[in-house]
């Protein structure tokens, strides 16, 4: 609605996973570069964990962008709600398996022959499971034993499983012992740093067609990165608003006052009462504003 006003060629904070709005921050792109060795170097399984919002799934859609790239099959479910029967159909039609796909015994005999025939090609297969923490114990064990196909050169099927931190939880209990054994790679997606926000901020209003952008002035960057802890999806969210509440009062400066209507309307909670150690120069009145109780404001 408002990229026009801004001169955007695009939607600079779009909630969808895109890998061409990527941000490469330092944790984004040695999550990409372990997933991608990962599979690479068939270890079998790997596991991504983070926060909501964190970045997970555009992880997982850039590395799909790679598989594909490199013509590596895989399967990728997005809806871990599924029954064991459902998760097998599911995988037989991503790997395009030529059998009774609702027969679990014909879909693994199907699947191992695929696998075996990948393998003495020297191609890999990946499965990729999002929202992992939310699969049903007994599908995660049939993900189990899928890890175990192996021949001498590696696991024939490389396994990632991304999901909220229960995930890890999940993979504690005494069952998934020798699960968690096996996982040889993990990684963690944080919030951003302040420095982080603000070029994260700053990297998708250029991608969007605004390089050097002056509507959030560099306080207001520290004051989104303070309030949503540098998760991206609040980030995304926030900036958004922030864009359609300037616009709507026909300004190219956002402010203080704007955030705190948007962020009030989110309901968004943060830490006010937390220690905050603002920068030499970091003017005052934002400070006091910023800090300092809605009400007391008043
Ligand atoms: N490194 C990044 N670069 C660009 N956008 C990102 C990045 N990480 C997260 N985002 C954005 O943040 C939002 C949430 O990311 P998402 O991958 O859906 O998180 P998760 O799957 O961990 O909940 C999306 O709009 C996505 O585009
Ligand atoms: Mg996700």
């Amino acid at each position: 609605m408002y990229n026009a006003f801004f001169g955007f060629t695009a939607s600079p904070f779009n909630m969808s996973p895109d890998p061409a709005f990527l941000f490469r921050s330092s944790q984004h792109e040695e999550a990409l570069a372990n997933l991608i060795y990962g599979v690479q170097s068939r270890k079998g399984f790997i596991v991504l964990t983070g926060e909501v919002g964190t970045g997970k799934t555009t992880m997982l859609e850039c590395l799909r962008d790679f598989l594909n790239s490199q013509q590596i099959a895989f399967a990728s479910l997005f809806n871990s709600r599924l029954t064991v029967e459902q998760f097998f159909e599911m995988l037989s039609y991503d790997l395009d398996l030529r059998c009774n796909r609702l027969s679990k015994t014909e879909v693994l005999i199907t699947l191992n022959g695929l696998l075996l025939e990948r393998a003495s090609a020297g191609r890999t297969t990946v499965l990729i499971v999002d929202e992992a923490h939310n699969l049903e114990w007994d599908v995660l064990e049939e993900i189990r034993l899928l890890g175990n196909l192996e021949n001498r050169r590696g696991k024939m099927l490389q396994i990632i499983l991304a999901g909220q931190q229960e995930l890890d939880r999940k993979l504690e209990a005494p069952e998934f012992r020798q699960l968690k054994q096996r996982i040889a790679l993990r990684c963690m997606l944080r919030g951003f740093d302040r420095e982080e926000t603000a070029a994260y901020i700053n990297s998708r209003m250029a991608r969007a067609g605004l390089p050097g952008q002056s509507v959030i002035s560099p306080e207001l960057l520290g004051e989104i990165w303070f309030r949503t802890q540098g998760i991206p999806r609040l980030i995304n969210a926030i900036c958004d608003n922030l864009l359609l509440t300037a616009f709507a009062m026909e300004t190219r400066d956002a402010t203080l006052e704007m955030l705190d209507e948007v962020t009030a309307d989110m309901r968004l909670e943060y830490p006010a009462a937390r220690p905050f150690h603002p920068e030499p120069g970091y003017p005052e009145r934002v400070l006091r504003q910023a800090h300092t109780p809605r009400l007391e404001r008043a």
